[in-house]
């Protein structure tokens, strides 16, 4: 049994943005079932500690004065989860990232460097929590300073550092690296320094023991220019340390058989509710009420990593095809303005749905008949996971995660009892068209459709297996942690 500090700067269901908070709230879990000792430490938002109530708390006094830790667990779970409150800082409603006017909350470096260092105080036991983890996981650049300031810790626990998304590196200007009072040696291009700029990511990424991203074969693109976010040669010098684990999805969240969100419940063998489902769906969002037709659908951020772009770039052709689309998702607003002058266009063929909607993402997934998940790039991507399960194929670009998640219908594939949705291997609109296309034949066809749609479902994208992946890389990190402390004890000694 190990000893787990797992920070994370958002845990569903406390608070979601995106996948991240999916994992921190499902995986812990599975550890945790693993019989590992874990716990959970994250901001104490105002969404969050007004859903939680008055908790338990102490109250420790650190550099940015009084901080007070809640306590409380991962509901529905024994995880005990600390919450870090701090007055102005992050008792802000709404986006844990972001101000009201969809910008970057301007003191981010201040409120994440806070999450760091508490994180530090925790690891070392010097809060009164008469804890000490064997390691401590860190997730995405928020959490990045963590490794790098427990370099100066000689007893210091075993850390890993696990990519969610290399696009988000935590950038701040040179500034911010003098008001956070961070060791001057941390201000060089093989340390913190990304180009004259703060790089929040880099501590995790130099001085992590282990480093962990989200899909393997994502492991492997970011080692290389195109998708490797300037931090390639970083990642290649230190590809023995990096290695990638699949994201497993919470599978009693996300079960067609029991899901409490979705009118009528399905399973593989009975696939029935799957239709009442679809008519609740169009019945919900204003779209005709048709069986027979292609309903299209994508849930996520608008934003360019998701191809939306290439979406709106085929909308004439598919308003060409026998098709409806539900859309559900914010991001840029560029592109939701785009959709929604189309959805004016065609009110009963597109729906769109602005904003974040937990139940609506259930029924889409239920009732929708093909998933699109155009990524230009994808760590890993839960959606099409979830997809999957609840038999709606997704046609997807074939990188990172859903390159590892989803096989091709193609027709070798299916004579192999593979192919559980359709992948384009090029990010351009005229391969996600034919892609489209491609789909739409095999839809056509109930026996082979239905076929695709069970192969999808009885896929098993649980967390036990890659729980167990990131106990063996616990280990490894232990291991390098102490065998580079013997190996500068010998140094020090010769
Ligand atoms: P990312 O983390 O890059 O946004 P993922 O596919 O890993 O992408 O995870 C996205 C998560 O957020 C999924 O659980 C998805 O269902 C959810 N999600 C994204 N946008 C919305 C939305 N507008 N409403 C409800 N859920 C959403
Ligand atoms: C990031 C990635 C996504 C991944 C998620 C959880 O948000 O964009 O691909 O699934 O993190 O790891």
């Amino acid at each position: 049994m190990r000893k787990i500090l797992f920070v994370a700067s958002e845990v569903y269901p406390l608070i979601k943005t995106g996948g991240l908070a999916d994992v921190s709230g499902s995986l812990p879990i599975a550890l945790h079932a693993l019989g590992q000792d874990i716990r959970i430490l994250m901001p104490a938002y105002a969404d969050v500690s007004e859903a939680l109530g008055p908790l338990p708390s102490r109250r420790i006094h650190q550099i940015n004065g009084a901080i007070d830790i809640f306590e409380t667990v991962l509901p529905g779970s024994a995880v005990p989860v600390w919450l870090i409150g701090h007055e102005g800082t992050f008792d802000r409603p709404g986006n844990p990232y972001l101000a009201p006017n969809g910008k970057p909350w301007p003191d981010n470096d201040v409120r994440f460097a806070l999450l760091c260092r508490v994180g530090v105080e925790i690891a070392m036991n010097r809060v009164g929590l008469r804890w000490s983890p064997d390691i401590v996981h860190c997730n995405d650049w928020q959490t990045g300073l963590i490794p790098a300031l427990l370099e100066d810790e000689p007893t210091r626990p075993a850390t890993v550092f696990t990519i969610h998304n290399l696009a988000y590196q935590g950038l701040f200007p040179s500034d911010s690296f003098r008001k956070l009072a961070l060791p001057h040696r941390f201000w060089n291009y093989e340390s913190l320094e990304f180009y004259e700029q703060l790089s929040f990511i880099k501590g995790g990424l130099v001085y992590a023991d282990r480093i962990s991203t989200v899909s393997p074969n994502y492991a492997t693109e970011i080692q290389g220019e195109a998708f490797g976010c300037g931090m390639a040669n970083l990642l290649k010098k230190r590809s023995d340390r990096l290695s990638g684990i699949i994201n497993g999805i919470d599978d009693e969240a996300w079960n067609p058989a029991i899901d409490p969100l979705i009118p009528a419940k399905f399973d593989a063998a009975n696939l029935a509710g799957k239709a009442v489902d679809k008519a609740a769906l169009q019945q919900q969002l204003g779209l005709r009420q048709d069986e027979e037709v292609a309903l299209i659908a994508l849930v996520g951020r608008t934003v360019q990593q998701k191809g939306i772009d290439l979406v709106l770039d085929i909308m004439p052709k598919l308003m060409e095809m026998p098709v409806q689309l539900a859309i559900l998702g914010s991001g840029e607003k560029k592109y939701e303005q785009t959709l929604k002058q189309w959805s004016q266009l065609y009110p009963d063929r597109i729906a769109l749905t602005v904003g974040y909607d937990e139940p609506l993402a259930h029924l889409i997934e239920a009732g929708a008949d093909i998933f699109l998940m155009p990524s230009r790039f994808e760590p890993c991507g839960l959606n099409q996971m979830y997809s999957q399960r609840y038999g709606t194929p997704p046609v997807v670009h074939g990188v990172g995660g859903l390159a590892d998640t989803v096989e091709d219908a193609n027709p070798q594939n299916l004579s192999m009892g593979l192919g559980s949705g359709v992948v384009f291997h090029e990010a351009s609109a005229s391969e996600l068209l034919r892609a489209v296309k491609r789909a739409l034949v095999l839809f056509e066809d109930p026996e082979l459709w239905k076929k695709i749609q069970q192969v999808a479902m009885s896929k098993d994208f649980s967390w036990r297996q890659s729980a167990i992946k990131y106990l063996d890389v616990y280990e490894l990190a232990l291991n390098d942690r102490h065998g580079g402390l013997a190996r500068s004890r010998m140094a020090s000694l010769s």
